[in-house]
């Protein structure tokens, strides 16, 4: 499957690309919003394309107006410093994982599918989701699962997990599934989300520490935009989108103007389309 970007126009309205500009895209994936800001900034603007998946960097096409780096967006600083990549006009992040990560990775994403217990964006993070579940101990699994899943059955889960893994480790998604399948009650089962989602999600978040790479990349953007220059987030549950939001009302009036007052969800239309973008929510500010 093709990846579809998600709030595509919206998002060219809040970045407001012109001819000559240069932006930064913080998380490239499969390039779907990278193309389309390179499209308004021709002939002379240039697009900085961030993705901590050297396969998905490797995977795009060599422009002249798109410089590739495969590297953490916590670095960003650093990384806009190495390229000198200057007077930039926006900054975009399009959070969590790509179509690719599902589908074709092979590293656990999904709990449809029966693959390693992996969950890495970058190989070179040495903490993989096997490793949590065969060795972290019940309480610190059931934090996780707690604070990241916001999952209520969070510390039957943990206690099935250990018990589990003293009979044999946990090597497969489909371990994991059967393991949490015993540990959420059948009533709980035949939701609108499937019971494993909560679990999934908290572990995905944890292996590539994704609230403390926002965290801390947020502030690191105002040193880099220019006056004028727009920040543009989508994020894609709670958890992130609150960081996103109270990162906005700290400054705003000090150094942001917030472009959105209340989030920007997809339309039915889009989220038909694109059931991945249900959860969408886009918020937008302006350096002053
Ligand atoms: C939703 S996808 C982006 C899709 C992209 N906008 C497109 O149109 O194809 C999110 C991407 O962010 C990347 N990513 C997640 N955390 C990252 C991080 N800390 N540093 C750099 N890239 C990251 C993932 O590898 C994934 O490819």
């Amino acid at each position: 499957m093709v990846h579809i970007p998600v709030l595509q126009k919206e998002v060219l309205k809040y970045l407001d690309p012109k001819p000559n500009q240069n932006f930064i895209d913080a998380t490239t994936g499969e390039g779907g919003h990278t193309l389309a800001i390179i499209e308004q900034i021709l002939p002379n603007g240039k697009v900085l394309g961030i993705d901590w998946s050297q396969e998905l960097i490797q995977g795009l096409k060599v422009k002249s107006n798109l410089v590739l780096v495969c590297d953490n967006f916590v670095n960003l600083k650093e990384i806009v410093k190495r390229e000198r990549f200057l007077a930039v006009s926006g900054i975009l992040f399009d959070l969590g994982m790509s179509s690719w990560h599902l589908e074709e990775s092979k590293r656990g994403f999904s709990f449809l599918k029966n693959e390693p217990l992996d969950m890495r964006y970058s190989s070179q993070n040495p903490l993989t989701a096997e490793k949590i579940v065969n060795y972290w101990s019940k309480s610190e699994i059931e934090k996780i699962l707690r604070e990241y899943g916001e999952e209520r059955f969070a510390k039957k889960i943990a206690e099935k997990i250990i018990k589990a893994r003293k009979s044999e480790p946990i090597k497969t998604t489909f371990q994991l599934v059967e393991i949490i399948r015993k540990a959420v009650p059948s009533r709980h089962q035949p939701q609108k989300i499937h019971f494993a989602t909560r679990t999934f999600q908290a572990i995905r978040i944890t292996v590539n520490d994704e609230l403390n790479n926002l965290e801390k990349v947020l502030p690191q953007t105002l040193e880099i935009l220019k006056p004028g220059g727009r920040l543009v987030v989508i994020s894609f549950h709670s958890l992130e989108d609150r960081l996103v939001k109270n990162f906005y009302r700290d400054r705003v009036s000090i150094s942001l103007k917030i472009l959105t007052k209340k989030p920007i969800r997809p339309q039915k239309k889009e989220i038909k389309i694109n059931p991945r973008s249900r959860s969408a929510k886009l918020r937008a500010a302006q350096k002053i």
